[in-house]
């Protein structure tokens, strides 16, 4: 299978690490991997792809965090793999342009579509369900279902329908309703009535793909078709996810369950969760070789900075310090930074 690695989100959840043009799947959480990088070393260590099959989308801001990093991976992609978005347009254009650039080079082919910021387990389980997905993708659009733990409302959330086998072999299911970012209440009726989340992976066949674009999304279809170049094709384009633009409309899409470690890290009490923490359970990230933390009597703090930082007498709290913002919020709390983005971006 050929791979498209997503890696062009602005994670305004995470403000401010956002700043500064560092998303969420280049920073090193864990240790001196960064999100992007255990993707792609995942698509490798696994077999889906051979480096010449990986294509990366990403904005053009991040062009040299993408290099840098495949490069520190010993790796080498042709240089037509990386693709260069001039805008973001959420991901739906991404996928596009990254699905025909993939039928350009190899012909029609079946593509696993992966998002870069998300923390996976890679053991046999995934694996089964990447080659059942593959065996799906012919006649489906194939998203690979988590089984919730709480109503979150930040996921897409997928009704599993009739069973899809190849002989005796259950391979996955119909998707009998997609619903993208339900409202609490909504998203609570789902968990109680065995729906899966969308994990934001998904496995195409291009043909298939494109056909299905034609069919739901024809202004996405007609930016690229008439226009003569990538940047007048982003700005034809509208700002749409494929989880709205195609996965709620289409009538071709299929499950396959993903039973394995999954996490999409999408706020700084999830990325605590999973951070190693000092005696104190104090999770840190220091920028340079000059920053420090010094802690005194303070406790089950997440602090990521760039300076000599110290605390004195606090618990639970987040610290993310960068060179023209700081982000002081309670544990807890953190899902609500996206707001603080969003007035921002209003005050223009
Ligand atoms: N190239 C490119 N361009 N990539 C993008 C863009 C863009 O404009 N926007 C987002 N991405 C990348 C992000 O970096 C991330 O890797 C992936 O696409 C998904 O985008 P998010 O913005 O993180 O989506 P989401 O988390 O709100 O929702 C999606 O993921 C959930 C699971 O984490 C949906 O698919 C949900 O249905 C799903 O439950
Ligand atoms: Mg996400």
């Amino acid at each position: 299978m050929k791979t498209l690695i997503l890696a062009g989100g602005k994670g305004t959840r995470l403000w401010p690490l956002s700043r500064e043009l560092m998303p969420k799947q280049f920073v090193r959480f864990l240790d001196d991997r960064s999100l992007f990088q255990r993707t792609v070393g995942r698509v490798l260590n696994l077999g889906f792809s051979k480096p010449d099959e990986i294509f990366v989308v990403t904005n053009k801001a991040y062009k040299f965090r993408v290099l840098d990093d495949i490069r520190e991976l010993g790796l080498e992609l042709p240089k037509e793999n990386i693709l260069l978005e001039p805008e973001g347009k959420n991901t739906l254009p991404a996928i596009y342009w990254g699905i025909k650039q993939v039928e350009e080079t190899f012909g029609d082919s079946i593509v696993a579509v992966l998002p870069s910021d998300h923390l996976i387990e890679a053991n046999e389980a995934y694996e089964r369900a990447f080659r059942n997905a593959e065996r799906l993708a012919r006649g489906h659009l194939v998203t690979f279902g988590v089984k919730p733990t709480r109503p979150h409302t930040g996921y897409g959330y997928i009704k599993p329908g009739e069973a899809l086998r190849e002989g005796d072999e259950l391979l996955g299911y119909r998707v009998d309703e997609f619903k993208e970012k339900p409202d609490f209440e909504t998203a609570k009726r789902y968990v109680e009535n065995g729906y899966y989340w969308n994990s934001g992976m998904f496995m195409f066949d291009t043909e298939v793909f494109i056909e299905e674009i034609h069919r739901h999304a024809p202004d996405v279809y007609g930016a690229f078709e008439n226009a003569e170049s990538v940047d007048e094709a982003y700005r034809a384009a509208p700002d749409i996810s494929i989880d709205y633009g195609i996965m709620e409309k289409t009538d071709k899409a299929a499950v396959v369950p993903l039973n394995v470690y999954w996490n999409d890290l999408g706020s700084f009490d999830a990325i605590y969760e999973v951070m190693g923490k000092d005696e104190s359970g104090n999770a840190v990230k220091i920028g340079s070789k000059k920053s420090e933390y010094i802690p005194l009597n303070s406790r089950n703090n997440l602090v990521m900075t760039e300076r000599l930082t110290a605390t004195v007498g606090v618990e639970d709290l987040i610290i993310i310090d960068t060179d023209d913002a700081l982000l002081i919020a309670h544990r807890g709390e953190s899902q609500r930074v996206k707001e603080v983005y969003k007035l921002l971006k209003e005050r223009g």
